[in-house]
Order: structure tokens, then C-alpha cells, then sequence
């Protein structure tokens, strides 16, 4: 398999774009390349020509960042097929534009969406503007009424390695997470969570729900860190947790990050209302609660300062929206 790196020799990467057909013509070169941005799952990378630049992604069959932790090598493939299912629709605008697809060497060549950002920030400026979240809550309403391809891949594998992370491993007790060298007090904060038999029945309930098949196309990590903006566009990238599923899923997280980006609970309610389609409220203020609990007090944390006070407030809340 031919890997690619932020040190792979440009001749190297030269003939291999070229063998692919990946390049304009036989006097398009590529100039140099970067890391466009922050990711930990795969490999990233920028190329620039001396006609444009491109973005090339590769799965590996583990966490780049992380590379004792094993990881399905086939999300790349259901990247691919989410992109193409909505790629000639009103998506399109949204989302980068598919260059090219190497299946064997688990690569994928994107659009270069430019001088973009992600919306991690929000996490600092713990406010959304109101357009942007309009446009966010339209773009999922799109992916969600989007016909469903008959073949999507069900990406198991990594639903299971996601349904650890949000629905197991944070509820357990002896888990191995180190939480008071995130903050001090964080662990003891978590007991009473991890202890509760009745919320974790809930928990253990959605969580099969999330593991069984649905009818919704959902882009599946639907958060700040799959949203890019430039001046005023918007676009939703990384789709490789993608699956077809229930709404309320994803949903359930758009509204966890807003309200710890806010700390408030208002945007329940304010997404739902902007949202076009048919969903259980209850079930997003639980997918929602449970997001919550989990970037709080399990291994995936967020780039969010907070004082202990601060999240003790959030996991409260995030408790009544589960409990309630
Ligand atoms: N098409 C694109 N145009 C411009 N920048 C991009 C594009 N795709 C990705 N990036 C940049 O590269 C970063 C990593 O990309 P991406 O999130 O797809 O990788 P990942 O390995 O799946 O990351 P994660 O571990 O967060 O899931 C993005 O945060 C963004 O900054
Ligand atoms: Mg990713």
C-alpha cells in the first residue's frame, strides 16, 4: 500500500498523482506540501501545484495520532460514499468537491476548501452567530432528507469503536481514565454519573438504538470540528462516521456543543424549532445530554477551558435533559 506522509519525497508523490491521472496534465507539479489543519484519526495532507492545491486523506488501519489504537480502514470508503450521495445536490455548495478515489490505497483527493478554520473556537467565544446557525441546522436538515443510497456502507465497525467511546467506557467506573490530570476534582465529579444505575439503563438503551440500522442518512460526528468557515461560507467535512441511522442522533450532538460552547440550554429547543423534519425531542435532549456527559468525563475531550464549577454545571444539566 503506498503511504503518504507530511514527509513523503514530492518526486514520490509526483509520480504517484500522476499514475492515478490526480494531475491536470504533464506540466502540473506539485510545489510543496503542508499539514492544512488539525486531525488525529488519518492522514492529512495539502498539496500545492503549480496550478492549485489539493487535499489528500488516508485511512490507515489505525489512529494516526495514536497508532496502538486499531481503527476500520474501510471509513475512508464511507467518506467516499457520503460525499457521492449528496455530491449533486444543494449539498454541493457545502461540502468539498470529490477529485479523486484510490480504494486500494485508502486515499482520497478533496477540493481544497482554502483559508478555512473549524468552529472549535466557538468553544472560546461561547456564542454562535445567529446565520451561521441557521445555515448549520439547513445543511443537516439536506443531509437528512437525502435519499438514502441503497448500498451505504453500515460502517460497524466504527459505529462499535464510537458507541465505546459515547456510551460505554465514560459510564464505567474502573475505565483507566486519568480525569483529574485534565482537571483536578473531575474524577470525583464523575462518581456519581458512574454510579447511577437508572441513568446508565437509559444510556445502554440508546446505545443499542445507535448500534441498530435506521433510515436516515447522518453525517455521524455532526460538531465544531467538522465545520469549516470562510468569510461567509460554510462547509461540513469529515462524514466517516456516517451512517444510516436515526436523526435525533445526530441532532442530539449539534446541540451538545452549542450548549457547552453557551452554557445554556436554549438551544434545544432553538435548533429544533429551525429544523425541518419530524424528531423526538426527547431522544435529542437525551442523544444531547449524553454527548455532554461524554466529552466531559470521557476520553475525547474538547479544546474548552472550563472551571470545575462550569462543568459540574454542565454535566447537571446534561443529566436532567437525559433524566427528564
Ligand atoms: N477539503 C479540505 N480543505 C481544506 N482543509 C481541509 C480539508 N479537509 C480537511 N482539511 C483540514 O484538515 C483537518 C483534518 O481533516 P479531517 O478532519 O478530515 O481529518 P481527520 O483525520 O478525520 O480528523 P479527526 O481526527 O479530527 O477526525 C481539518 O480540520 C481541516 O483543517
Ligand atoms: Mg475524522
Amino acid at each position: 500500500m503506498k503511504h503518504i506522509d507530511l514527509d513523503i519525497p514530492i518526486s514520490e508523490l509526483q509520480e504517484y498523482m500522476h499514475q492515478n491521472d490526480w494531475l491536470l496534465s504533464k506540466n502540473e507539479e506539485i510545489l510543496g506540501i503542508e499539514k492544512p489543519g488539525e486531525g488525529n484519526m488519518n492522514v492529512v495532507l495539502r498539496a500545492i501545484t503549480n496550478q492549485r492545491s489539493l487535499i489528500l486523506k488516508q485511512s490507515r488501519p489505525f489512529v494516526q495520532k495514536y497508532q496502538q489504537i486499531k481503527a476500520p480502514l474501510d471509513r475512508i470508503a464511507v467518506e467516499h460514499e457520503f460525499y457521492e450521495a449528496i455530491q449533486n445536490s444543494a449539498l454541493s455548495a457545502h461540502i468539498p468537491k470529490i477529485l479523486g478515489y484510490d480504494m486500494e490505497d485508502h486515499l482520497l483527493l478533496l477540493e481544497d476548501l482554502g483559508n478555512c478554520e473549524d468552529m472549535t473556537s466557538l468553544y472560546q467565544k461561547r456564542t454562535i452567530d445567529k446565520k451561521e446557525l441557521q445555515k448549520l441546522i439547513f445543511i443537516l436538515g439536506l443531509i437528512h432528507r437525502t435519499k438514502v443510497p441503497q448500498d451505504f456502507p453500515d460502517n460497524i465497525e466504527m459505529r462499535k469503536l464510537n458507541h465505546q467511546h459515547i456510551f460505554v467506557l465514560p459510564f464505567m467506573e474502573d475505565n483507566g481514565f486519568s480525569l483529574d490530570e485534565i482537571q483536578p476534582g473531575l474524577q470525583e465529579l464523575s462518581l456519581s454519573y458512574k454510579k447511577d444505575n437508572a441513568l446508565k439503563k437509559i444510556v445502554k438503551k440508546i446505545g443499542d438504538r445507535y448500534l441498530s440500522k435506521g433510515t436516515t442518512l447522518l453525517h455521524g460526528d455532526y460538531y465544531p470540528g467538522s465545520w469549516m468557515t470562510e468569510t461567509n461560507n460554510l462547509y461540513v467535512i469529515d462524514p466517516e462516521f456516517g451512517f444510516v441511522g436515526f436523526a435525533e442522533f445526530d441532532l442530539g450532538v449539534m446541540v451538545a456543543h452549542l450548549i457547552m460552547a453557551s452554557g445554556k440550554k436554549k438551544y434545544l429547543k432553538r435548533i429544533l424549532a429551525q429544523y425541518n423534519g419530524e424528531v423526538d425531542e426527547k431522544l435529542v435532549a437525551q442523544i444531547a445530554g449524553i454527548e455532554i456527559i461524554r466529552r466531559l468525563i470521557g476520553l475525547a475531550q474538547l479544546p474548552m477551558e472550563r472551571t470545575i464549577k462550569e462543568r459540574k454545571s454542565l454535566l447537571k444539566k446534561a443529566y436532567k435533559m437525559i433524566m427528564a
